[in-house]
């Protein structure tokens, strides 16, 4: 029998199958809405990323930190729609600013005065200049690429290997590259995620690996000149939890100020839930841009990207930018040869910037998660890592626990995990039997190995306490 750590596989399996069967046993409402779904939705969901095996729970009602699903069963949510929640559930002083909005007009088309707070209230936040909206975290990188381009001049990306930046076809490449794929450490392929993208548009993306300095400075050498912007998640959020390792962030920005690439932190999932001013303020090192979404809604959809008036203002003129300078030194680059002779960089959207929105994001960042909120929400993460770390190094399973900020996961596999190619090692089987098991008793996680809990404002130490014994009877069993 092949052990890993101090379990079997044979153990492994036999729970996951256990666990599987007792799911669909407490759940055939979801099985039969999902049956019915995948006659009017390909693999019976809106978006791919809600598709698991057997099927995917259907939810009807959520408060707070509980969430139900269509037969009734109530789980403390720690999956918070990916990280959408750290205001928690419908909290109630959204719920009632947004009860007044809804019955007030909720797209207008035409600017509201909370849209303009709510930018003052982002810029204090991550010290920035100049902010705009979008309606999703995929728009928000797919606007601040463009900007970068722009701005620069240049067309090409750099985007690191394991990354996700949303959907558009420009970041949608080595997310999660199968391993005969993804290329030498030093030169990682450009592998498409998707089924669909141009191959000219791939070629615009450059692969680096995470938290390797010295290779992204080799790569910039040998894209010397071409690369329009350095796109990254601060901490690996797409991969388990993968921080920076000491010093990286600092050298990042550095090579792209040398190199003149912009440098786009793309805080969907980091900003204001790590902290106050995001993982800007965590870390102490500031992008040229900024991505924003999830959280800063509070639960409506919702995007934004900000940073810098130099590079922001190429929304309003070319004027002064690098592309344009290129063009008085009859040099790469030109207005003339900008297609179209544009002469700014196209910012659009219908429901940019609308009502209902603007006014979920103002309350959401000025009532809900102000600066008072963090102190506890780091308290109860620790609590959560603190826990789970036990219960793992009690029963000799192989794998940590680690958070960052109110942020964590338990990562299957006893290797620290720097990149993605350590995280190609995770136990996926193990992970799926755990999914099932605390499914079944009432801790609902994200369904998937690469994405984490989130607490929000509205969890409590209790309901902490109970994911970490619900894990130690799981671990219990496994190692029985
Ligand atoms: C880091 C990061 N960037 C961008 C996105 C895309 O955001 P959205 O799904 O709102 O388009 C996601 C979504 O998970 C994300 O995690």
């Amino acid at each position: 029998m092949t052990v890993t750590g101090q379990v079997s596989r044979a153990r492994i399996a036999e729970i996951a199958a256990r666990e599987e069967e007792a799911y669909r046993r407490r759940t055939p409402r979801s099985a039969e809405l999902f049956a019915r779904a995948r006659q009017a939705l390909p693999l019976g969901v809106a978006s791919s990323f809600q598709a698991y095996d057997p099927y995917p729970l259907f939810m009807t009602d959520a408060r707070g930190s509980r969430i139900t699903d269509a037969d009734g069963n109530e789980y403390i949510d720690f999956d918070m729609a990916f990280g959408v929640l750290a205001a928690g559930h419908s909290h109630p002083v959204l719920a009632e600013a947004l009860q007044h909005r809804v019955a007030n007009g909720t797209c207008y088309t035409f600017p509201v005065e909370d849209g303009v707070a709510l930018a003052e209230e982002i810029k204090a936040r991550f010290g920035a200049d100049l902010v705009r909206f979008s309606n999703s975290g995929t728009e928000a990188t797919m606007d601040a690429i463009r900007v970068a381009r722009g701005y620069t001049g240049r067309e090409k990306v750099i985007k690191m290997e394991g990354g996700y930046h949303g959907h558009h076809d420009d970041v949608l490449v080595s997310i999660q590259p199968p391993r005969e794929a993804m290329g030498p450490l030093e030169q990682p392929a450009t592998v498409p995620a998707s089924a669909g993208i141009p191959r000219s548009r791939i070629a615009e993306t450059v692969i680096a690996p995470y938290n390797e300095p010295e290779v992204l400075s080799a790569i910039l050498d040998a894209h010397a000149g071409e690369i329009a912007a350095i796109i990254l998640e601060p901490v690996q959020f797409n991969i388990g939890v993968v921080p920076p390792v000491e010093g990286y962030l600092e050298r990042v920005r550095s090579l792209a100020t040398e190199h003149g690439a912009v440098l786009i932190f793309d805080e969907v999932k980091t900003g204001v839930v790590l902290a106050w001013g995001g993982a800007y303020e965590h870390y102490g090192v500031q992008p040229d841009l900024f991505c924003l979404a999830k959280s800063i809604g509070g639960g409506i959809p919702i995007g934004a990207f900000g940073g810098r008036r130099e590079v922001m203002a190429a929304i309003e003129t070319l004027e002064g930018t690098p592309a344009y300078r290129a063009d008085a030194a009859g040099a790469g680059v030109s207005r003339t040869t900008i297609p179209g002779g544009a002469t700014r960089v196209a910012h659009l959207g219908t429901f940019n910037g609308n009502p209902l929105s603007m006014t979920a994001g103002l309350v959401t960042l000025t009532r809900i998660l102000t600066r008072d909120a963090y102190p506890r929400l780091h308290a109860m993460a620790e609590r959560l890592t603190a826990g789970l770390q036990r219960v793992l190094d009690e029963h000799g399973l192989p794998g940590y626990a680690i958070n960052v900020g109110p942020k964590g996961c338990v990562m299957f596999t006893p290797q620290r995990v720097t990149n993605y190619r350590d995280f190609i090692g995770l136990d996926s089987e193990l992970w799926g039997a755990s999914f099932f098991y605390l499914a079944n008793r009432g801790i609902l996680l994200p369904p998937g190995p690469d994405d984490q809990w989130t607490l929000s404002v509205q969890h409590t130490d209790a309901d902490v306490d109970r994911y970490v014994s619900t894990f130690s009877e799981f671990a219990a069993e496994l190692s029985a």
